[in-house]
């Protein structure tokens, strides 16, 4: 899958070129993944969406995303202890970038330090997830790392129409075998994968209370919820408008009802004596 900023990707060398992928040519056209350039987008209400009928995942991945993905990976991140590993405005110039899918076999035909899986949640089948930290596993090296940011899809309120809007958001994901409360249960399955977890945080996260941070944590919810007005609509068996309405009360209700939302970090280590994996990567 990945979006359009999955495509920034520069060639380093000879070597490299086959691990790098433009709009032409994708790593694995038949991935979930490299799908993103053969298949067009769907769009729904003006929104640019993922179009692969192997793929589950409901969020939009046009520009107005990846901002909101942007800003929400730019203080989230402060969040946690992980501000350090990010660089703050340019990537290093031996960093690129490339599609993969993880569930697929690992293409890059190498085995890593680290790896980031970030805001999955809604990504996955509830009976992918088991694979996936196994996969991840056998793509680390013996003593690699595995950091887990992740956070709820559910938020916590007493607001009537923000629970309407919890509801049909897991009623979305459920209809698409997806599990909309997995955030609590990820250490449990990187601990079955073969992961040390060595950290396991759970922060809970106040929605538009006031502070800066917390209004622009409502506002991000705003911005997703709106991306999948016609899907949340279709939940609710109302209109795209009176959805819409819905979930901007919601959001501006968020500060007064004292709203929050869970957020799970986990760092998983996998063995230093781990066994060779069976997996050819
Ligand atoms: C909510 S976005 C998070 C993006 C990014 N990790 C971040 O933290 O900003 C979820 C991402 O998962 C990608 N995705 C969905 N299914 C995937 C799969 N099977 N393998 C790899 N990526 C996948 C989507 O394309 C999307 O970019």
């Amino acid at each position: 899958m990945g979006n359009a900023c999955s495509f920034v990707v520069r060639k380093r060398s000879e070597d490299e070129s086959k691990y790098i992928i433009s709009k032409e040519k994708s790593l694995n056209s038949n991935s979930v993944l490299g799908a993103t350039t053969t298949i067009p987008s769907r769009i729904v209400g003006e929104r640019e969406f993922h179009n692969d009928p192997k793929s589950v995942y409901v969020l939009a991945k046009d520009d107005i995303e990846k901002n909101r993905l942007n800003e929400q990976h730019f203080w989230v991140q402060r969040e946690f202890w992980l501000e350090d590993i990010f660089p703050k405005n340019s990537y290093p110039e031996s960093c690129h970038f490339a599609i993969g899918n993880v569930l697929q076999e690992n293409p890059f035909g190498k085995r890593f330090d680290f790896i980031q899986m970030r805001y999955f949640a809604a990504a996955l089948r509830a009976n992918e997830w088991d694979e996936a930290y196994t996969s991840l596993y056998n793509q680390l090296k013996p003593g690699g790392y595995l950091q887990v940011l992740d956070t709820n899809v559910v938020k916590c309120t007493t607001d009537p129409e923000l629970q309407d809007i919890n509801h049909a958001f897991s009623q979305l994901l459920k209809s698409k075998g997806q599990d909309s409360d997995i955030g609590p249960k990820m250490a449990t399955k990187m601990e079955a994968a073969g992961f040390n977890a060595i950290y396991n945080n759970q922060i809970e996260v106040p929605m538009g209370w006031g502070s800066k941070r917390s209004v622009r944590y409502a506002e991000n919810m705003r911005s997703l919820y709106i991306s999948i007005a016609p899907s949340l609509a279709e939940q609710l068996h109302i209109e795209v408008d009176v959805c819409k309405a819905k979930i901007n009360r919601a959001c501006d209700a968020m500060g007064p009802t004292k709203a929050t939302v869970c957020l799970w970090s986990y760092l998983g280590q996998k063995p230093l004596d781990a066994p060779k994996s069976s997996s050819s990567l």
